[in-house]
């Protein structure tokens, strides 16, 4: 096998394998064998520019930017649909149609997914476009970002699709991938999204695809548009659809009647919680498309489909009073103590108000009845207030000043939603989260500790922060009530383990403000060490990849404070580990102890793409040119003041060719 055809064999076997990962749900290889095929291809790639694919599977992991997004007419307008909260509005939709038509109807019932409406073209059986729904008539083009969600296919399979088609989803967050992405927003001290929907929308839009392509997105199809699409049933073309590798989730049922539709809409009214996403009501299409023709079309929706909407659960209740919690990082969320209340299924006591600001939007009074919901989320939430029931004399909620814990006077920075306590190293509960978080599962995981563990341990004395779980002894836990041999033995034994821990878990584990699980590890990959990290100048630190100004700071400011500096030390003399441990994963050192610029747009790998390589290769990545800099990496539209500065600093000014030449292997 020459290389073009092993180019060729590794990028069937890799959409092959993509499809039975994220679109079958069954893999017949492990992520690691994957990982190795991909790695061979991303090199043979590098290698052989001339095999160039902008469908291959090693475009996946973005890293392209959009810095705006390029407004794109629809080839087939992407009409909206008739919504319906009400059952007798669906009788008359099909006591409508029956008439009109005067012959026997099929319907097919499909669930409504709550996401974001995206249209997909594909040409000869590749995909080349994708556009948000926009106004309908134009979108915005967001194909790179797209190209990311790995359940929509770059190259199709099976036979018989038209040479040129459009199809339409919807890119939805499944609930469990939103709740970890908020999990690990909120433990970097960035608000929680809304809801998945918000979420999956927010992320379509955003410039960097680096980051699209690490959200849990999913593309759910549900329409085909072409003018010679090869089949007479929209049931048939979901199901062609599915050969052809798109997502459809299986539920949709071809009904006769009415009968069959309120059954439909009676079964997922209920079974929605089931799913792994979330769907906002169901819609009912005719199944034929040629009688979908002769019913055409209102001025904004086709006559021959429905959605009916499912009603967000809702209650009125009493708010009796605010509490407020304080989180590991010391911020303070108020929390809303309700009249016990029936809703979707489960007793509501609580609901959970974010900040200041959503208590002063809703204008919440002790003792007002308030409206609750539970609609996607899982917490439920107060949506609104039942004004003509206020007391006459009920006392708007005043946000408390100090903290609820410690006592001491909270702090509110300008943009911040939250009030924060700023007792750090004496507020119990932030020096309990912080432990807490340090031997979570995520950081640390540390076996045979929890939260209760920690808080006892605290409670008694016998630690204060991280570093002392390492100077625990044995004899410690000695007359423990309930505390055996083995416990103990399990304990220590955790603790011990943790030292094995890789130095980005570490970096993630200590707590620093705004250093979450993602940003831990960019940073520990750009300064191997935690010396080096310290010693890292605000320049420095923003010269990385997403290291912005506030995640700058807040690292200064921590490697300021000399109680940190002395806890980093005690764990450093703990063993704990403090920097990266070789890889040994590069793939040459053809470019060791050399740094790079790169600017511009370039043709055949992305920004992102040609970082990977220069690391890959041994080289550094920064961000601005200085006297310094090795090389500039010019690409096309470069900004004329850095191409100016290069030339002056005497900097080497190379094309994305002589880069590729630089790292080839013959
Ligand atoms: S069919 C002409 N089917 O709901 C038919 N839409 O206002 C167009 N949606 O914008 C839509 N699930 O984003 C259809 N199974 C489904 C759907 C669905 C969700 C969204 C879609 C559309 C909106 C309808």
């Amino acid at each position: 096998m020459n290389v073009e055809e092993r180019i060729a064999f590794l990028r069937a076997e890799l959409h092959k394998h993509n499809h039975l990962y994220y679109v079958e749900n069954a893999p017949i290889i492990s992520d690691r064998q994957f990982d190795l095929l991909l790695g061979e291809l991303q090199k043979l790639e590098i290698e052989h520019p001339e095999f160039d694919d902008p469908n291959s599977p090693t475009r996946r992991v973005g890293g392209e930017v959009t810095k705006e997004f390029r407004s794109m007419p629809h080839r087939f307008p992407m009409l909206s649909l008739a919504n319906t909260y009400s059952k007798e509005e669906i009788e008359e939709f099909e006591s409508r149609i029956k008439k009109l038509l005067e012959m026997e109807v099929r319907y097919v019932c499909e669930l409504k997914y709550d996401g974001a409406a995206v249209s997909l073209s594909y040409k000869n059986g590749v995909f080349v476009s994708a556009v948000t729904r926009g106004d309908g008539e134009m979108g915005d083009e967001i194909t790179a970002n797209v190209k990311t969600i790995r359940n929509v296919p770059l190259v199709l399979r099976g036979e018989g699709f038209p040479a040129d088609f459009d199809i339409r989803g919807e890119v939805v967050m499944d609930r469990a991938g939103f709740q970890k992405l908020n999990e690990d927003r909120v433990e970097a001290g960035f608000e929680p999204f809304a809801n998945p929907r918000n979420s999956a929308a927010g992320t379509l839009k955003m410039q960097d695809s680096a980051i699209v392509a690490s959200r849990p997105l999913h593309c759910l199809a549900y329409n085909l548009a072409s003018n010679n699409l090869p089949f007479e049933y929209h049931s048939e073309g979901l199901k062609l659809a599915r050969h052809w590798g798109f997502s459809i989730p299986p539920y949709e049922k071809v009904v006769e009647g009415i009968d069959g539709i309120m059954e439909y809409i009676n079964h997922w009214d209920k079974a929605r919680k089931e799913l792994p996403f979330d769907i906002d009501g169901v819609v009912i299409k005719v199944d034929s498309l040629k009688q979908q023709e002769m019913l055409g079309f209102t001025a904004k929706s086709p006559r021959w489909a429905i959605a009916y909407k499912f009603k967000a659960e809702e209650v009125v209740t009493e708010l009796l009073s605010i509490s407020y919690q304080v989180g590991r990082t010391g911020a303070i969320t108020p929390v809303a103590n309700l009249k016990p209340v029936h809703l979707a299924g489960t007793v509501v006591k609580r609901a959970s108000l974010h900040n200041a600001d959503i208590i002063r939007a809703l204008d919440l009074h002790i003792g007002d009845k308030v409206f609750v919901e539970k609609g996607g989320e899982i917490i439920p939430k107060i949506t609104g207030v039942v004004h003509d029931q206020r007391a006459l004399f009920a006392e708007p909620i005043q946000f408390i000043s100090h903290c609820p814990e410690c006592q001491t006077l909270l702090v509110r920075t300008d943009g911040e939603a939250h009030h924060y306590c700023p007792n750090e190293d004496h507020c119990p509960p932030q020096v309990k989260g912080r432990i807490e978080h340090y031997i979570s599962r995520r950081a640390m995981n540390i076996d045979g500790i929890g939260t209760e563990t920690v808080g006892l341990l605290y409670d008694k004395g016998a630690i204060k922060d991280a570093a002392d779980l390492y100077e625990l002894e044995y004899e410690d836990f000695e007359g423990w009530e309930g505390w055996k041999d083995k416990s103990i033995r399990n304990l220590l034994e955790g603790i011990e383990k943790s030292k094995e821990v890789a130095f980005p878990k570490v970096l993630f584990a200590i707590g620093i403000r705004y250093v979450g699980e993602t940003v831990a590890k960019k940073l520990a990959a750009h300064f191997k060490s935690m010396d080096a990290l310290k010693q890292a100048s605000l320049e420095e630190l923003v010269d990385v990849e997403e290291i912005g100004d506030k995640i700058a700071e807040s690292l200064l400011t921590y490697f300021q404070n000399a109680a940190h500096l002395h806890f980093i030390e005690r764990l450093r003399q703990h063993d704990v580990q403090m920097e990266l441990e070789d890889s040994g994963a590069l793939l040459s050192d053809k470019l060791a102890g050399k740094s790079f610029v790169i600017s511009g747009v370039f043709i055949k790998n992305s920004r992102e793409q040609l970082k990977t390589f220069i690391e890959q290769h041994g080289g550094k990545n920064v961000s601005s040119v200085s006297a310094k800099t090795d090389y500039l990496l010019a690409g096309e539209n470069m900004g004329p003041s850095k191409l100016e500065k290069a030339e002056k600093l005497g900097v080497t000014i190379i094309s994305e060719e002589d880069f590729e030449n630089m790292i080839q292997t013959h």
